[in-house]
């Protein structure tokens, strides 16, 4: 790493970080990995999607991607010289337990086994997302996370890898961003499976929480030692465009869709009333039986946040409407007219501090940890593959400084994970969005810190005092 970088500028909101505050990088199983075929691995949803032709940016997947599975004791290493204490990565289903269901496949958990000590013996603390988006096929087949058996087909797969690791690791997310799953998955068509059904996208919501519950009941009955358990939502601060009246209803619902049907039955045991009476006027029921609620809340050590972004919404459209044709309330998202990055997602980190002081608030006693925060920009690498990204190095600060500033106001967030540690497979986007603290080659698979990541690593250095 070239360590005579500059480092750049320190907003001083950072510098009231506590030296315990727990910094990190975060990778996803099929993002990285490559490898789709070895070792017994079988299809996941993502590997069938990126091969609908039209769905996913120059017909890119993540048959290579960044050769992890390959060339994973050298990225620990890369994680190691970045000074950071945890890296979160994802295990991929299919590797670990092939279709979905029966016995675990040990040559697939022995990656994940190899991983673990790996990043031990370089003093990183390993933490585990259970699920980040590669449902395997043959349960999608069965009728994917809209069928209520996924969620214990998922419970029985948490517990084959918490046998195998709960040993050694100490920290376990169940779901990434069920929001994406559900949403995307089911009724955007944006991310696999590509279906386009609001009513099984909702009941993908209730099955992903009911999954999400019963791993975390069954894995924290079997732990022996000090272990966290919690789940990962993407959020945003939703606010109305306007005061008016249709204004703040538009936002209401946006926030109710995105974020409170999530974190209510999680941490208060009920789905928000408004929002079950909006999906009602959407002729759609939430599928809960007799218990699920109570399955759904177990306590919550630590909430994951993912942000990016935040959004303002308007109930009327370009024409001046409050119904679309459907006669379903208009829900518009209107720009705040702010720099963006290479996603065309708008930069705003306060609306970052303003979200985790409404978490704060809204869900008290419930400890966060930034599981994922960063950017895409387009990157221009120079002849030794060094980019200099400066407006990735901002978007840093400007976000560690708003999560510090949250801190000030009472939000209990006690650590901050970097999306992501390398340049990867950027789902529907391909290859094309680069989020990576570290430049991926990927015709030679050469890695390269990128100035960011030296300024990531000098920062994590100065707040810890070291
Ligand atoms: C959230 C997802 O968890 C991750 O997989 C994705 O790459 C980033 N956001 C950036 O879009």
């Amino acid at each position: 790493m070239d360590t005579t970088a500059p480092t750049v500028g320190l907003d001083p909101a950072i510098d009231t970080l506590p030296a315990s505050f727990r910094w990190g990088v975060a990778t996803s199983a099929y993002q990285i990995e490559g490898a789709h075929e070895e070792d017994g691995r079988t299809p996941s949803i993502w590997d069938t999607y990126c091969r609908t032709p039209g769905m996913v940016h120059d017909g890119d997947n993540g048959d290579v991607a960044c050769d992890h599975y390959h060339r994973m004791p050298e990225d620990v290493a890369l994680i190691g010289s970045l000074g950071v204490d945890t890296y979160r990565f994802s295990v991929a289903w299919p590797r670990v337990q092939p279709g979905g269901r029966g016995p675990v496949n040990p040559a697939g958990l022995a990656f994940y086994d190899r991983l673990v000590d790996e990043l031990l013996a370089k003093g990183i603390d390993p933490w585990v997302t259970l699920y980040h988006w590669d449902l395997p096929q043959e349960l999608e087949d069965a009728g994917g996370w809209p069928a209520r058996d996924t969620a214990y087909r998922f419970a029985d797969y948490s517990m084959l890898v918490f046998d195998a690791l709960s040993d050694r690791v100490r920290e376990w997310t169940t779901l990434n961003e069920p929001w994406c799953s559900a949403m995307l998955g089911y009724y955007e068509g944006r991310q696999a499976p590509g279906r386009q059904d609001f009513g099984a996208a909702i009941h993908a919501v209730h099955h992903l929480l009911l999954g999400h519950g019963l791993a975390t009941q069954r894995m924290r009955e079997a732990a022996t030692g000090p272990t966290g358990f919690g789940i990962t939502l993407n959020m945003s601060h939703s606010s109305p465009a306007t005061d008016s009246e249709v204004d703040r209803e538009a936002a209401r619902r946006a926030d109710g869709l995105s974020r409170r049907i999530y974190l209510d039955p999680l941490v208060k045991g009920h789905y928000p009333e408004d929002v079950v009476a909006d999906l009602a006027r959407r002729g759609v029921t939430i599928p809960v039986r007799d218990g699920d609620l109570e399955v759904i809340r177990q306590p919550i050590d630590v909430l994951g946040v993912n942000y990016y972004s935040s959004h303002r919404f308007s109930g009327v459209d370009e024409q001046g409407n409050t119904t679309d044709a459907d006669g379903l309330p208009v829900d518009r998202t209107v720009r705040f007219g702010l720099p963006v990055t290479a996603m065309d997602w708008e930069i705003i980190p306060e609306g970052f501090t303003e979200l985790l002081v409404q978490l704060g608030r809204e869900y008290p006693g419930v400890p966060m940890v930034i599981t994922e925060n960063g950017a895409a920009f387009d990157d221009e690498a120079d002849e030794t593959g060094f980019v200099r990204d400066a407006d990735r190095t901002a978007y840093l600060e400007s976000h560690i400084a708003a999560v510090a500033k949250a801190r000030e106001l009472g939000a209990d967030v006690r650590g901050y994970f970097a999306w992501s540690l390398m340049d990867n497979f950027e789902w529907s986007y391909g290859y094309e969005k680069r989020f990576g603290l570290v430049h991926v080659d990927y015709a030679t698979q050469v890695r390269t810190p990128k100035s960011s990541a030296l300024w990531y690593r000098d920062t994590i250095r100065r707040v810890r005092g070291s």
